[in-house]
Formats: C-alpha cells, structure tokens, sequence
C-alpha cells in the first residue's frame, strides 16, 4: 500500500517510524526476510502504516539508500545503522509518497527519540532538507536501484527489455485472486464484486480475477468461506498445464506435487480434477513440516483438507524414499528457487541474494529433477516451474537433466502471456499482471 493512501499522520507517528527503522535493519543487516517480521514482530509492526513503510523503502533501498549517501557528509558508523534505516525511510516518504515534505522531515526527526539518539535530530533534518530542496538524483535509471551483479544479470540475459524489467521489479505487485470453482464459479464470485464495487479485470486462466486495487484479502466477499484464494496469475497456468497433460487412458491418474507448500498450485489441481474426474489421487509433499502445516491450515478455509483424495506428505524429495518408481501420471516441482521474478512482491530478496546462491539452488532443482523422475510412469508427463527469471534455474537446469536422461522428451508450451525459450516457457515481470515464471514441460517416453 503506498504512502498516499493511507490516514495522515498522527502523534504516534515517530514511534511507529522508530519500529520501522528497527524491522527494516533486520532485513538489510542481519539477513532476516520480510516473511520473518511478520511471523515475529506482528506485535510490534502492527498497521498498514508500518507494512507500507517497510515495503515501500525496502523496494527502493539501493536508489534511495545511494542518495543518502550523497548528502551525509562522512558516513555513519555502523552501531548507528538505525540511523540509515531512519533516512532511509525518511527518504522513501519524500520521494514516493504524497505526504507533505515538511511533515515527513519532522516526523522523521521526532523518530530519533524514541530510537533513543536525540543526539542524531540536527543530522537527519540536515540530510532530508537536503534532499527535499533536490530533485531526485538516481531515478532515471531503474538498474541503480539493484546490487550490481542483479543489474548486470538481467542486462546480460535480456538485452532487448533489461531496462523495462528493471524498471517493473520496482513497482508494486499486482493482486490476483483464484476462485475456488469448487465453491462458486467465477461470473457468480465476479457478481459479488460487482455489488460491492470492487473494481477487477479478468484474465486466463479460467479462475483468475486480477483486482485494479490490491486490498487485504480478508476483507474480500467470500474469502472467510474459502471461495477465493490469493494466487499470482502466472503460478495459475501450473494446473492448467498438468491437466492437459494428464496422459489419455489415466481414468484415475495420481499426481504428485513435489513441493506443494502453501498449496497454491495442489488445491487449483484438485479444484480442476475434481470437476474431470470422479477418482484420483494428488499427493502434496513438501520438506517443511510447518509450510505443510500451513498448506492443510489453507485447504480447511477452502474446504478441501479432509478430502481424501489428497495426501499430505512430509518428505525430502531429493531422498531416495520420497517416492515408489513408476508409480505417478503426472509430476510437478514447483522447485525452491532464488525467487527473481517476485522482487517486486518480495522486494527483500533483492537485498538478500546473493549470487552464488543461484548455483546452490540449481543444485537442488536438479536433485529435485533426478530423484523424482524414476517415480513418473513411462509415458507421464512433468511440469517443472520457478518464480526465476534466471536462466541458470529454469533453462540451463532442464539442459543438463534432459542431456543425462534419453527418455526425456521436452514438449512446446504456448501461454497467453511470455514467450517461448529452448527448453521451455518464460513470463516476465514486466508484463501487466504477471510476475516471472518459468514453465517446462516434459514427457518420459512410453515403454518399447
Ligand atoms: C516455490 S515453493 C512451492 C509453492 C507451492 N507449489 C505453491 O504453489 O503454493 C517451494 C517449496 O519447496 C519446498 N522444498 C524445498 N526443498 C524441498 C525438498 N528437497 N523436498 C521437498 N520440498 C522442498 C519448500 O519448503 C517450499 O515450500
């Protein structure tokens, strides 16, 4: 949410800054994601005012935080990190909100009361007014606002639209939703927007609604009886491409979903199988015990946990027990990855990766690749995807594990959105309602 749209400022203003600038130096400082202070500090960063701060000057941090660096006279030492936080926020308000500047600055300063450094009012207000009497100094191009190595990535593996794609990593992330067709279908849920005039747009697949205004999900018609879930629009092709792809003759295919966790893409599945099948069996496996937790916590707001056609399953899937051979129709690894194509719905990953992480994580995807296909029936098909927009996770993985397995047989995929690569189907950020998201499709060879 961004700064405009929220209530003017109030007395408390100063404390809740202060809370930021805290939160914000976990994240910047000591490696802690977004997804960590919520789940630690909710107490503490309690309104939307503390959540469009933080966003707002994570997603801005490198420009901003360079800015800064230009207008403070020597730099600040690293036990006043706070103080960093402090401008930094200080200046994302300046820059992108439409609070008025003199208000910003003095709310700003009054923060450094309660962060404890009254000493540090006269440097901030000195910093800030410098800022505010200036124009903007990095905003012309978006690849400042990155750690060179990411800049330099994007510019060399999309040389026709690295400008573009920077330039939509820094802006807000759409809001789509999935209507549970299990429960309603997607005309009658868009009737329900309509009477309450929330304003939406709709897309392919045939589930999606993207809202014109993100708003917080619970406040949605149905939501409370699981008629919606929250899901990005191109994490929704992954049902679509699995059932198309269910091989013919499979009247009770078993598929399984390798790293199901929180479910997204498993419970799309089973709303779209249970409308083509009477029986079949969808197996959700994920590594983490309380991500899998969480996924049965969401399938009972949709309705589906005691359905038994799903099975919940707690394994490591680069483990030789995962899985029996030859025993599924259909596999999908919706595999951990770097997370490239949501930094703008997550924009601390642009502070947290690192480049060599990328490496490890196309470890992973390829133990995912190699000890899962022995489980897909010959003649079964895989939908591998990443939330990456790096080749190293989504092409140059299928490369190598294609390469190693004869039987594999890469099929063409066409989306509405994206465009095709060697091996499989890329979408990209900087697409309306897209994040970035890799599909591959592959089937293994029918016995001889
Ligand atoms: C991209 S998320 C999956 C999102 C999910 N498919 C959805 O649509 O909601 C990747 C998941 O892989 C899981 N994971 C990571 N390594 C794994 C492994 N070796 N075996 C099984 N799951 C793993 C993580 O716990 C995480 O939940």
């Amino acid at each position: 949410m961004d700064a405009q749209s929220l209530e003017p400022p109030t007395a408390d203003d100063a404390q809740v800054i202060a809370q930021v600038c805290r939160g914000l130096e976990q994240v910047a400082f000591k490696g802690r994601t977004l997804d960590w202070l919520r789940a630690k500090q909710s107490k503490a960063l309690a309104t939307p005012r503390h959540w469009d701060l933080i966003y707002g000057s994570a997603r801005h941090f490198f420009s901003l935080r360079r800015e800064i660096f230009e207008y403070l006279v020597k730099p600040l030492r690293s036990k006043d990190r706070d103080l960093e936080m402090l401008l930094l926020v200080g200046a994302y308000q300046l820059r992108f909100s439409h609070r008025p500047a003199h208000a910003v600055v003095n709310n700003t300063v009054s923060a450094c009361q309660p962060l404890g450094k009254p000493w540090a009012r006269g440097l901030i207000n000195a910093v800030l007014r410098k800022m505010q009497r200036n124009a903007p100094k990095f905003a012309a191009s978006p690849s400042t606002n990155n750690p060179e190595w990411l800049a330099q990535k994007i510019m060399q593996q999309y040389p026709d639209n690295a400008e573009a794609l920077l330039y939509a990593m820094d802006q807000r992330a759409p809001m789509v939703l999935r209507v549970n067709t299990s429960k309603i279908s997607r005309d009658d849920y868009c009737a329900e927007l309509r009477t309450k005039a929330i304003p939406f747009a709709l897309s392919e697949p045939a589930q999606a609604v993207a809202l014109t205004t993100p708003q917080p999900a619970s406040s949605l018609p149905g939501w409370a009886e699981g008629q919606i879930a929250v899901q990005e629009l191109s994490a929704q092709f992954a049902a679509t491409i699995a059932l198309q792809n269910i091989p013919s003759g499979a009247d009770a295919p078993v598929l399984f979903d390798a790293c199901c966790a929180p479910g997204g893409k498993l419970y799309q599945l089973h709303e779209q199988l249970s409308r083509r099948f009477a029986k079949y069996t969808l197996v959700g496996n994920d590594k983490s015990t309380s991500r899998l937790e969480e996924t049965r916590k969401i399938g009972h707001r949709l309705g589906h946990s005691n359905d038994p056609k799903i099975i919940y399953q707690n394994t490591d899937a680069t483990a030789a027990d995962a899985l029996s051979a030859e025993s599924f129709d259909v596999l999908i690894i919706d595999a951990p990855c770097s997370g490239s194509g949501t930094i703008r719905r997550n924009p601390d990953i642009r502070l947290l990766l690192q480049p060599e992480q990328i490496k490890k994580q196309q470890t992973v995807q390829l133990a995912l690749l190699r000890n899962l296909w022995r489980g897909l029936k010959p003649g079964g098909t895989l939908v591998y995807s990443t939330c990456s927009v790096f080749e190293e996770e989504n092409d140059h993985v299928i490369e190598k594990f294609v390469g190693e397995h004869p039987e594999t047989r890469v099929q063409p995929l066409q989306l509405p959105f994206g465009g095709a690569t060697r091996f499989g189907w890329q979408m990209l950020p900087s697409e309306p309602t897209t994040d970035g998201f890799f599909y591959a499709l592959i089937r293994k060879a029918p016995a001889s």
